[in-house]
């Protein structure tokens, strides 16, 4: 038997051809690998059926949304992952799982290698491949782009020479990488930082500008994870599913940012979450009532780094582990309610009740039925300063300002 890759298959022109290329570059057989993550658009028999078309001895459909959703999103979701305070990590959660079941494929049919359609410019070439790394390090990488010299042109020419049945025509001006967290949009016209976005791009999410009736919802959480909207339960797959429909609904989750990618390239990316933006608020509101304040203030640095890590294709490592060990004992007590509304482009809070809460009304009230005893803040301040009022009569001592 001839050796084996197994390729991360999206249907694409890119991968399509790179099928052929890589058979012909390495002398490989090819496995096409196509995972659902709810990035929708076609039918994934059309696109395992295309991939056989296209040269693959084999080729593979993974159904992983749940698995994504459970596994990637409500990490995720619990560690309030926002890349530069601002990005809901879309690609960066499906490629680890991508990479993950690459790995696991690859050991069982017996390839040598994995091989995926990345450029050498971006982010997502290291999250495959060093996810593959953490999993099956004995496994090697190929980007038949990056290392075979696959350009746009060659890949046109190499399909119209082979008849490879592939739909040219539909071709987005734009590179777009979706799923069921959201959507990336980059490249033509948005190059320019300056350029604004055009209502175009976006598909997950309704103009916000057009006016519309408020949607006011309830999110219920169970420690960290949401469960139900409206009282309906639903699995954590078909909630997010949902989310994206409301909010998508009211233009909620729209992104547009300059933002650093691992290579050190600065690059500008529009996407479009939803669900991740409205849960995301959500989530961190109920927080705000149930966590104690030093482990709410220490999460905050804790969820920037671990979006750092996310970001930057270190799911597997060591540190990410740790901090989701972290971060899963901090949402024992995040379990309640939380009411939202919905309208132009915003998904802001407007409730929220837990039976875990820690506000406590007879302690904050300025009404009657205060229990807070004000008299004991006089001798805690003279405390809390003391420091800063012994440094400051030293200055004053020793003649500074
Ligand atoms: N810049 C984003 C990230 O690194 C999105 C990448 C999307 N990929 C794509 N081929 N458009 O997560």
């Amino acid at each position: 038997m001839s050796e084996r890759v197994v390729l991360a298959y999206s249907g694409g022109l890119d991968t399509s051809v790179g099928i052929g290329w890589l058979k012909e570059a390495t002398g490989k057989e090819v496995v096409a690998l196509a995972i659902d993550v709810g990035q929708g658009g076609e039918d994934m028999d059309a696109i395992r059926q295309r991939a056989l078309d296209c040269g693959a001895v084999e080729a593979i459909v993974i159904d992983a949304k749940s698995e994504f959703a459970d596994d990637y999103l409500m990490p995720a979701l619990k560690a309030n992952a926002l890349y530069q305070k601002r990005y809901p990590l879309v690609s960066a959660l499906s490629r680890p799982l991508i990479g993950k079941h690459l790995a696991s494929v690859a050991r069982k049919l017996g390839a040598d290698s994995v091989a995926h359609g990345c450029t050498g410019k971006g982010n997502d070439q290291v999250r495959f491949e060093a996810a593959v790394a953490a999993i099956a390090p004995e496994l090697k990488s190929i980007a038949p782009i990056r290392d075979l010299a696959l350009t746009r042109d060659k890949a046109i020419e190499f399909a119209e020479k082979n008849n490879l049945p592939i739909a040219q025509n539909k071709k987005s001006p734009y590179s777009v990488d979706q799923n069921v967290w959201g959507r990336a949009v980059e490249t033509g016209f948005l190059e320019d930082p300056w350029n604004a976005p055009i209502e175009d791009l976006y598909s997950y999410t309704q103009d916000p500008d057009v006016y519309r009736e408020a949607t006011e919802i309830t999110i219920s959480f169970e420690s960290g994870i949401p469960v139900a909207i409206d009282g309906v339960r639903y699995s954590a797959i078909e909630l997010v599913q949902k989310m994206n429909d409301l909010a998508g609904a009211h233009g909620v989750g729209r992104i547009d940012i300059v933002e650093d990618r691992l290579v050190g390239i600065k690059s500008r990316e529009i996407y479009e979450s939803p669900a991740g933006i409205a849960l995301i608020a959500a989530h961190e509101e109920l927080e705000n009532l149930t966590l104690e304040r030093d482990v709410n203030r220490f999460k905050r640095g804790i969820e920037a780094r671990w979006a750092d890590l996310v970001y930057e294709g270190l799911w597997f490592s060591g540190l990410k582990r740790s901090l989701d060990v972290f971060i899963d004992h901090t949402q024992e007590h995040v379990t309640g309610d939380v009411r939202m509304k919905m309208q132009g482009g915003r998904a802001v809070v407007t409730g929220r009740k837990s039976d875990e809460s820690l506000y406590d009304f007879s302690l904050a009230t300025y009404d009657t039925g205060d229990t807070f005893d004000q008299s004991l803040a006089k001798g805690f301040i003279e405390l809390w300063a003391l420091p800063s009022k012994i440094a400051a009569r030293r200055d004053a001592n020793r003649g500074k300002k």
